[in-house]
């Protein structure tokens, strides 16, 4: 921390500044699911869910997941493919795979309680910084920073701290702040309200100052200077990939073709339709039966023109998918490793990435299915 943040801390009210955040909270919090109850595996599902998902897509999927694994040791019991399968459409896949071999740990070595110290819960899988103070201080009460990004556009208004948050070792520098800050006797309400002012009043591109809380507290609405901060440096653009997938039904019309993606890597694990990169100047319909046949030794018609045209935006890549149906024979596919014939409900079983959810379900209505 550097000395002008050390003098922005000094020149601060502390007492006076937790009193108004959190007697705003206690007011103002919206009621959420995940703040109903304080029970450790419950925080740590929805804030490993709150990770780069907004609260209203959270919501139902946080409820469904509790209703399937109420407990951590349902959970723990869990079998990969139900693991993925309640996951799917949130995105970030690794964060569950992590979390389930996390829980695993937990039931298996420390008897089903989420360890309650930073440096035990810190080894757990998927658990940096910031989930491990978030489960400390909500669950535990214990006063541990919890700086995302909200906190860290919260605090460099109050603080006017001109640290670029685009860097990895900048969030480092809000924790010593927040450490400097937090209500020791309350770090569950602390920590939420902080998260609670960034996302209804201390917003990224609007902030409104007029209705905040600390607003008396705030360096950078006395300087006039809300807007410019956090300061935070472009992301490199992203990449594009054009892709061909084939939607296979097999001759008599019963069974489909899908395959598990690698377990290492974007959307691991997950099944999707059979798939290849268009990187060739050959029309796009040949290049993908002569991959069937190359690769699967399978011979498919399909269809002339493609049926479906599909866009998906992750955080560091594009796609385009252009999409064929076809049929292929009934009997082939003995012994291919990741590939499966399965009937139009047991492939609804199987969790699929949102762009390929898309195709089949453009493909369900195209077919009447
Ligand atoms: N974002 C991250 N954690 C949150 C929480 N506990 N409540 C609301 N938004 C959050």
């Amino acid at each position: 921390m550097n000395e002008q943040i050390q003098r922005n801390l000094k020149e601060m009210e502390i007492n006076k500044f937790q009193k108004d955040l959190i007697q705003w909270f206690i007011r103002e919090q919206r009621d959420l699911p995940w703040r109903k109850d304080s029970d450790p595996y419950k925080v740590w599902v929805s804030e490993i869910m709150l990770q780069q998902t907004r609260v209203d897509t959270v919501i139902p999927y946080y409820e469904r997941f509790l209703k399937k694994f109420p407990t951590i040791e349902a959970f723990a019991d869990a079998d990969d493919e139900s693991v993925l399968k309640i996951w799917e459409g949130l995105g970030y896949y690794s964060r569950v795979r992590n979390l389930h071999s996390a829980v695993k740990e937990v039931v298996n070595h420390y008897g089903g309680k989420v360890p309650d110290s930073l440096r035990d819960i810190s080894k757990l899988k998927g658990v940096g910084p910031y989930t491990a103070g978030a489960v400390l201080s909500i669950a535990y009460g214990v006063p541990e920073p919890a700086v995302d990004g909200n906190v860290m556009r919260v605090l460099s208004r109050i603080l006017l701290i001109y640290n670029d948050i685009a860097k990895p070792a900048t969030r480092k520098i809000f924790e010593e702040a927040v450490r400097e800050i937090i209500d020791r006797e309350h770090p569950s309400y602390f920590n939420q309200a902080l998260m609670e002012l960034g996302a209804l009043i201390c917003t990224p591109t609007s902030p409104s100052c007029l209705l905040c809380p600390v607003r008396e507290h705030c360096q950078a609405f006395s300087a006039g200077v809300e807007k410019d901060l956090p300061v935070k440096t472009r992301k490199k653009s992203t990449k594009h990939v054009d892709l061909l997938t084939a939607v296979l039904k097999t001759n008599n019309g019963r069974r489909y073709l899908i395959r598990k993606r690698p377990s290492k890597g974007l959307l691991a694990n997950l099944w999707e339709f059979p798939t290849i990169e268009d990187g060739s100047f050959s029309p796009m319909r040949s290049t993908l039966s002569t991959y069937l046949k190359n690769e699967l030794k399978i011979k498919a018609r399909l269809e002339t023109g493609s049926f479906a045209k599909v866009d998906h935006v992750f955080s560091h890549l594009t796609w385009t998918i252009n999409v064929y149906a076809g049929t292929i024979a009934d009997d082939i596919m003995e012994d291919v490793s990741n590939y499966l014939l399965v009937t139009k409900e047991e492939l609804e079983e199987y969790a699929f990435p949102v762009s390929h959810q898309t195709i089949w379900k453009t493909y369900k209505e195209k077919n009447n299915l």
